[in-house]
């Protein structure tokens, strides 16, 4: 591994410090019950200026005349790494890592009054974690305690997240390698598992074939917690039980994504359990396809955040209206939101470290101020329409339920898609013959 691209991104951050200084916690262990954990996932803003792997661990970001980057990790423990395998240590860590010095974890607290005093500012997630806010007052007060001698103490509190969270908002070519590694293994996964979809099967089935796939291929697991919803479960927007049975008539939606390297992809893709659409799903599938396609087109630099989201809006409206379930124009439906018993989420989100990634979505709070895109802003497009049984809809409409969504990336010319599962009918229904 090379730490270039994170000690590139550390620099960034101490050229925005002025004199001051950040201090930032990676995430902790988490107790799953009794003494078991949860397996470990780093902190997403420390995994961006670091690639540190290990928890107990926090950066010091010291700027002004001399900037230094400063890593407190564990220290090296032969039992520990006899249970729980190896530990770098903060001298193998500093090399590997980049860092301009590193400590035992155990020493933060004493050093860290010595590592703000007379610094104008101090950096920190603020409200992120009780405990490391208390550390840091008890930094603060031990400084202030020294003001008789003349030691300053910062002034100024500045919260660390808004300075990352503008930075995360454009992936640099290190992420964008790591998204599109990830964008593939999860196209492999969805379309293994429509190729492994028969009826009769459970949904948890076709979820452990996308585990399969995304493990096989060297991600870490998913990104986050799969949907896996035959029929009327895909009407569940944050469906994920994933314990029943695939009937042979139904769709079955899939959204699911996994992480590699920190980074994650988000992929849903809806298809017939029997491998055929019939025409009503054929029908209402079309309308989404047809939406996204308006959407993606809509993603280009300049564009506001929220033109993609007109724009597969304007498609699914339409949809609703020839489906005979709004009537009047396509405008009147959007503006009286007669669209929204079936399309009641916005057309996608940040995607990066985080699968709602870090960054605004406006840069003011009137209507309009959505954030214009730029070239390495990556994202997510993902219309759906569902008809949840009930609620008037006709019969012959009930439970279906179909979302597409692909991550996307911002580039100097439009856009490029990179995640590639099989989407158009054909294209499906080809990809799970059995012939
Ligand atoms: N998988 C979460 C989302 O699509 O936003
Ligand atoms: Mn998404
Ligand atoms: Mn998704």
């Amino acid at each position: 591994m090379t730490h270039q691209p994170y000690s590139r991104r550390r620099q960034r951050v101490l050229e925005r410090l002025g004199d001051g200084v950040a201090v930032l916690a990676t995430a902790p262990e988490r107790l799953r019950n009794r003494d078991s954990h949860y397996p470990y996932r780093f902190d997403s803003y420390f995994w961006y200026l670091s690639g540190f792997p290990e928890p107990d661990a926090a950066i010091v970001l010291v700027g002004g005349q001399q900037p230094r980057s400063l890593l407190f990790c564990r220290e090296k423990n032969e039992e520990r790494e006899t249970w729980d395998g190896f530990r770098y240590g903060p001298e193998a860590a500093a090399a590997a890592f980049g860092f301009d010095e590193a400590y035992p974890i155990a020493s933060l607290d004493q050093k860290l009054p010595e590592l703000i005093a007379n610094r104008r500012a101090l950096w920190h997630s603020l409200g992120h974690d009780t405990a490391w806010d208390q550390r840091i007052a008890a930094a603060l007060n031990s400084v202030r305690g020294q003001s008789r001698g003349g030691t300053r103490t910062p002034g100024e509190i500045h919260d660390l997240r808004s300075l990352l969270d503008e930075m995360r908002l454009i992936k640099d070519a290190h992420e964008i390698d790591n998204m599109r590694r990830a964008a593939d293994i999860a196209s492999a996964g969805h379309s293994r598992a429509m190729r492994a979809c028969r009826p009769g099967m459970a949904e948890y089935e076709l979820e452990a074939e996308l585990a399969y796939e995304f493990r096989r291929r060297g991600a870490d697991g998913h990104a986050y917690t799969p949907i896996v919803a035959g029929g009327a479960n895909a009407c569940i927007l944050h469906y994920v039980a994933n314990d029943k049975l695939l009937a042979s008539q139904s769709l079955v939606l899939i959204d699911a994504g996994c992480e590699l390297a920190g980074y994650a992809s988000d992929i849903t893709r809806t298809f017939p359990v029997g491998g055929l659409f019939s025409a009503v799903q054929r029908e209402v599938y079309e309308i989404v396809l047809s939406a996204q396609q308006a959407a993606i087109a809509a993603v280009c630099p300049g564009a506001s955040f929220t033109d993609y989201h007109q724009a597969a809006l304007r498609v699914l409206a339409q949809g609703l209206i020839d489906l005979k379930l709004i009537s009047g124009s396509v405008d009147g439906a959007i503006e009286s939101d007669a669209y929204k018993p079936w399309y009641m989420h916005r057309t996608g989100h940040w995607l990066g470290l985080d699968v709602h990634d870090a960054g605004d979505y406006k840069t003011g709070t009137a209507d309009d101020d959505w954030v214009r895109l730029l070239p390495g802003m990556t994202l997510t497009v993902e219309p759906g329409l569902y008809f949840r049984p009930g609620n008037g809809i006709p019969e012959h409409l009930h439970g279906i339920g179909v979302r597409i969504e692909d991550d996307v990336l911002v580039t100097a010319e439009g856009c490029t898609v990179y995640t590639h599962a099989p989407k158009t009918i054909a294209e499906i229904e080809e990809v799970m013959r059995h012939d």
